[in-house]
């Protein structure tokens, strides 16, 4: 049965920032709207500007009519802005600035019978983290006489030493199990349903291994440029943007073991040994490219260097393809091959596991005869479902086989999947930690990756509205495979 939330008060750390204004404050009204958060409830947007309550009220309502699911009437919404929401200051965020956000939070749960439940969530620049943990411990809010949770919006870290200190300030002030790291792949249902698909399904669970699978590929591919965020996304790269936290998402969960129990450190524990059990990427194993102008859907769109904020001379990667070996029992011998690029031919997120052929060629004599191998995809946004190639026998006079697919579509028997950030609100209110990154993972995940993050890797070039340079089909092509056609 789904958990209900505790009351409690919910603090958000750059209350006036996009993730609040598209993500957190629509999910939060959806959460309300739904009935799953009661009326002893309270948000404190907490930022650097000056504002009146009244004033953020209007700012949010404005962001629920632009980004909220449901569009809820004007009235309804204005009603829960003026019931749930608040607004501190955090001006020069000294020790003073931290004391007035306790007292403004003490002062809430008074006015509206809140135990001293708090969830704070860090929306902010990863540059600011340090300072807000440590200005939360100090003044006391890492404890209280209820529970107090944080959630800690990626990136993690930019390497494994930055990732390392901040678990370790984490850890100065909050124990593990107070510690939501958000990686908002964990909280879309397709990617949930990965759990699902594998340990509800034995007919797949069985096959699920080297003895049965020649490779498996994940392609997170996006249309979109860097946009607007050339100021992080220059100093980030897509290893570090996509790789490092998303990708190795998919990942884990498609090669893990079934884990003891459906508990949150049990799956934790299945995810972080297989990532301990990559090998080291070897050079020959790692293409990054960044894109030059082309023509994206139809509209002709400029290179990575002449982007808005991008360095002239930047050698910032926005693709990356990646072969990596997992080197246990189950895996030994399986190629997993992961991609990720913007500016690409389309927006599609997909896993692409290649059975293999069947031991002896049985129709080989026969004309047009040639099999397929079974392959199964995946797909986790956008039209999502799954889709099974099989052989068929051509109906007719003599032996002619066919590929045909057995096919599942979300859209056919499921109205709207709810946003990723609903889900994973709902899990920090309810204290539920699967769909979190726990330290040790996040720390794994940045170790594998750290040998690729020196400048030793070239960055080649890719033209826009592709699916990125040759040297990716080069790639597979050392080990006689090829990229799924999406
Ligand atoms: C974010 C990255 O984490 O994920 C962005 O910072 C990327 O660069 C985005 O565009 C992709 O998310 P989604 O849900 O659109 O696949």
């Amino acid at each position: 049965m789904l958990k209900s939330p505790d009351p409690h008060v919910f603090i958000v750390f750059g209350g006036t920032g996009d993730l609040m204004r598209r993500k957190l404050l629509p999910a939060l009204h959806s959460l309300a709207r739904q009935g799953e958060i009661g009326k002893r409830f309270k948000v404190l947007a907490v930022a650097r500007d000056e504002m009146t309550d009244s004033a953020y009220r209007d700012w949010a309502l404005k962001a629920l009519e632009e980004f909220a699911c449901e569009v809820a009437g004007s009235d309804e919404n204005s009603t829960w802005c003026n019931s749930c929401l608040h607004y501190q200051t955090i001006g020069k965020a000294d020790q003073a600035a931290f004391e007035a956000v306790r007292d403004r939070i003490v002062a809430l749960e008074k006015e509206a019978d809140i135990p001293e439940n708090r969830i704070f969530y860090l929306a902010l620049p990863p540059s600011v983290f340090p300072g807000t943990i440590s200005g939360l411990g100090e003044v006391g809010l890492n404890l209280s006489e209820g529970w107090t949770r944080l959630v800690v919006e990626k990136p993690f870290g930019r390497d494994l030493h930055s990732a390392h200190e901040l678990n370790s300030l984490l850890h100065t002030y909050y124990d593990e199990k107070q510690v939501y790291r958000i990686d908002h792949y964990l909280g879309k249902e397709t990617v949930q349903n990965l759990l699902v698909f594998r340990f509800a399904n034995p007919i797949f669970e069985n096959l699920w291994n080297r003895v049965h699978i020649s490779s498996v590929q994940i392609s997170v591919g996006e249309t979109v440029g860097v946009g607007s965020r050339a100021g992080y996304y220059d100093r980030a790269g897509a290893l570090r943007d996509m790789v490092q936290n998303h990708l190795s998402q998919l990942l884990t969960l498609i090669a893990m073991e079934a884990p003891s129990a459906f508990s949150a450190d049990a799956i934790r524990d299945e995810k972080v040994k297989v990532l301990q059990s990559v090998a080291p990427i070897k050079s020959n194993g790692v293409v990054f490219a960044q894109y030059a102008d082309g023509n994206v859907g139809g509209e002709a769109v400029p290179g990575y260097l002449q982007e808005d904020g991008v360095a002239p001379n930047s050698s910032t990667e926005t693709f990356v393809a990646l072969r990596l070996e997992i080197a246990n029992w189950r895996w030994q011998g399986v190629p997993f091959y992961l991609r990720t690029g913007k500016r690409l031919k389309k927006r599609l997120t997909q896993v692409v596991i290649n059975f293999k052929k069947p031991p002896v060629s049985l129709f080989e004599p026969f004309d047009d005869c040639n099999i397929n191998a079974n392959r199964l995809a995946l797909t986790l946004q956008p039209d999502e479902g799954f889709d099974l190639g099989f052989e068929v026998k051509r109906p007719g006079q003599g032996m002619s086989l066919k590929t045909e697919s057995l096919k599942f579509q979300y859209a056919d028997e499921f109205s709207q999947l709810p946003d990723g950030y609903e889900t994973l609100l709902h899990d920090v209110m309810t204290s539920d930690q699967t769909l979190f990154v726990r330290a040790d993972e996040v720390e794994s995940s940045w170790r594998l990756y750290e040998p690729l993050l020196s400048g030793s890797v070239g960055v080649t070039n890719y033209e826009a509205g592709t699916w990125g340079p040759q040297e990716a089909d080069r790639l597979l092509a050392q080990n006689g495979d090829w990229w799924a056609k999406l």
